[in-house]
């Protein structure tokens, strides 16, 4: 009779264990500060990297960006997506910037969009199991790719 009861008690505990993972990982999350459209300060001292960029970027295994992008310097890979727009020469068209606030959360930039948010772990619906609490790139990973697309010209 009380079988309800005990499942909103069970619920709030999930939820509230799932609120404290969240907190842990936002506490850890680097600090962003938004100027204009982009986020101009690296999040690692270390510079990017343009190379491992390239294998982030390719790396099936996480979210990458061709599941949905074209990206017309890279025609070696495979099952190319066509749900976004063509990134095409994103080295002349972009500062780093404004690659980072895209990348960190481009729903600040496209409130409705489809594109995940690669640094970002709050606000966020439908989150696979596996990314509940976790950033789906690490600050350096953000660098690297950002590296990576400067040298698309
Ligand atoms: C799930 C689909 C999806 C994935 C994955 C994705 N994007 Fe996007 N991206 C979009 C969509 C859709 C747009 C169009 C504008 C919008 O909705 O924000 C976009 C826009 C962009 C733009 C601006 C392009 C323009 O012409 O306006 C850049 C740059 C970009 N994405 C980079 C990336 C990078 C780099 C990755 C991988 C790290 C990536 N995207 C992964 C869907 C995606």
């Amino acid at each position: 009779m009380f079988g309800w009861l005990r499942f909103i008690a069970l619920g709030t505990a999930a939820a509230a264990a799932a609120a404290a993972v969240t907190a842990v990982a936002q506490d850890a999350l680097v600090p962003i500060e938004v100027v204009g459209n982009g986020i101009p300060t690296p999040l690692t001292a270390q510079p990017g990297d343009p190379a491992r960029g390239k294998q982030v970027v390719t790396d099936a295994t996480n979210a990458t960006c061709l599941i949905c992008h074209n990206m017309p310097d890279l025609p070696e890979q495979p099952d190319q997506g066509n749900l976004a727009p063509v990134m095409e020469h994103p080295g002349s068209k972009y500062t780093a910037a404004q690659l980072r606030l895209r990348l960190v959360n481009p729903k600040l930039i496209t409130p409705d969009t489809i594109m995940p948010a690669y640094y970002r772990v709050d606000g966020l619906t439908r989150v696979q199991q596996q990314y509940v609490g976790k950033t789906i790139y690490k600050p350096q990973d953000v660098e690297d790719v950002i590296a990576y697309l400067l040298t698309l010209k």
